[in-house]
């Protein structure tokens, strides 16, 4: 079942089955949710800007690890992982620069509460399971 926006709840549901890899992203969503918690409480921008901050270092980490492993089994659609890893970094990249040089607008409140939650649980739940069914299949 999809969360609805802002909250990212760590489901059963969402695992892959790979032990380090459904712990990185049960980290990863309480992180986005630690970040939307902070937008509705209304914290200073100096709080959202270290939380997005961390949640983009974690993301890139994350990103990383789970493209090794996918190297190491030689998953046949790692380009795509890949492709859609740089797509989501770049993405993150903009809304950073953008809060930036712009501060907290609506529009960034928005992005951040509805599109970036939406790319990691559909990214997790569609792209990550199936390599997840790959790699346990061997
Ligand atoms: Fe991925």
């Amino acid at each position: 079942m999809k969360n609805t926006s802002a909250t990212l709840r760590w489901q059963n549901e969402y695992k892959i089955n790979i032990p380090t890899i459904d712990a990185q992203h049960k980290q990863l969503f309480n992180t986005y949710t630690d970040l939307n918690q902070a937008l509705k409480a209304g914290l200073k921008p100096s709080v959202i800007e270290d939380t997005l901050n961390r949640l983009q270092l974690y993301v890139t980490r994350h990103f990383t690890m789970e493209e090794k492993y996918m190297e190491e089994v030689e998953y046949p659609r790692m380009a795509e992982q890949v492709a859609a890893h740089e797509y989501f970094s770049s993405r993150f990249n903009e809304i950073l620069q953008e809060f930036k040089s712009s501060g907290l607008t609506p529009a960034i409140v928005k992005t951040i509460q509805n599109e970036l939650g939406n790319w990691l649980q559909d990214h997790v739940a569609e792209l990550d399971m199936d390599f997840g069914r790959f790699y346990n299949s061997r």
